[in-house]
């Protein structure tokens, strides 16, 4: 059957995961093998930015073979290597990237280089075989929280944006001062399921009336005063109540943007993309705010909202068929605007 089709790899390694992924017609995953590197960083409490790229250079052959095993083919069946370039760990970046341009330059199979955050938009087209643009998207990952009208594959319009951190970032420096150290979003997940979310009512931060921007910093300070003010007070701290008065408080706020965003554009369609997609209290949320809204919620399963290959594969399909081929220049980038 594949072979009938159009092949991309798509390879990603702009942080913490080396992946690389096979494609068919930028829909269908053939392969979709993801090398983590949580149990290296653990011990730090955090990504340490040069261990990681030391860790995607040793393990990205192996991943590759893995991936072309994995959907039985071999490299000459490939048609079109796409690869994050951007943005990301700079030094991570440039391993996908340098690995690209090698296969690329060795084989003579395009090359297509892809935005990390178009690459978790696209995460989207591989679940659900009737989405197309336009759409308006929701992006909250590790770096990014951005409500984007998506125009086009790989094109968008952004409409709202993060002003400090991002709810990734919030959720991993909270976890930090609360003791369930890294990767903090899936442990504040975990633990929040077993807390109230009412115990603490953490102020919510909307901004000016009508802003589809975010701001996650004053949440975090308010976090860790509660933390300070109940360790001086003698108090025992309920880590799962603490997860869930501080997740709630972010899940509250995205649904609201994001619906309000829908309603005032009339949107029939929200596409949630990026790590934080995967989150279950989101998940669960929105989806009762859009159905209560009549609108259609996208959202990817959670091995395709975090960092996957398969998410660059799709996205570099379109890309190239759009724009055509990089050059054997593409540079890698650790700022790359949406
Ligand atoms: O999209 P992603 O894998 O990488 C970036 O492009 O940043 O997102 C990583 C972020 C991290 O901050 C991580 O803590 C968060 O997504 N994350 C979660 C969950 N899984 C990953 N946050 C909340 N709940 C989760 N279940
Ligand atoms: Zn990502």
């Amino acid at each position: 059957m594949w072979n009938q089709q159009f092949i991309t790899l798509g390879i990603e390694s702009s942080c913490d995961e080396t992946s690389i992924a096979v494609v068919a017609d930028g829909r269908h995953i053939l392969s979709n093998v993801i090398s983590s590197q949580i149990a290296i960083h653990t011990k730090f409490g955090g990504v340490v930015p040069e261990i990681a790229s030391r860790h995607h250079l040793q393990n990205i052959n192996a991943v590759l073979q893995q991936s072309l095993d994995e959907a039985g083919i071999t490299l000459s069946d490939v048609d079109l290597i796409g690869v994050t370039h951007g943005p990301g760990l700079i030094g991570a970046v440039v391993i996908g990237v340098a690995t690209a341009k090698a296969l690329s330059l060795a084989t003579g199979i395009p090359l297509v280089g892809v935005n990390h955050m178009h690459g978790h938009v696209s995460a989207n087209y591989l679940q659900y075989e009737d989405l197309k643009p336009p759409f308006l998207a929701l992006i909250v990952s590790g770096g990014h929280t951005n409500i984007v009208d998506v125009t086009d594959y790989n094109e968008c319009r952004v409409l709202g944006s993060t002003r400090d951190d991002a709810a990734g970032e919030a959720y991993d420096k909270v976890a930090r001062v609360i003791g369930l150290g890294y990767p903090g979003g899936p442990k504040v997940d975990r633990a929040a399921k077993e807390g109230d979310p009412h115990a603490v009512e953490f102020k919510r931060v909307y901004l000016e009336k009508g802003s589809y921007d975010f701001s996650f910093s004053g949440l975090k300070t308010q976090v860790i005063n509660y933390v300070h003010t109940e360790k001086m007070r003698g108090h025992e701290l309920s880590v799962p109540d603490i997860s869930a008065s501080f997740q709630q408080a972010v899940v509250d706020v995205i649904v609201d943007k994001a619906i309000a965003a829908a309603e005032e554009r009339k949107e029939e369609k929200l596409v949630m993309a990026g790590g934080v997609a995967a989150n279950s209290c989101l998940r669960s949320e929105m989806q009762k705010a859009c159905d209560a809204h009549g609108i259609r919620l996208y959202c990817p399963k959670p091995v395709l909202c975090t960092d996957n290959g398969a998410m660059i594969a799709s996205a570099a399909y379109y890309k190239y068929k759009k724009h055509g081929a990089d050059g054997l220049d593409l540079d890698a980038y650790a700022n790359l605007p949406l």
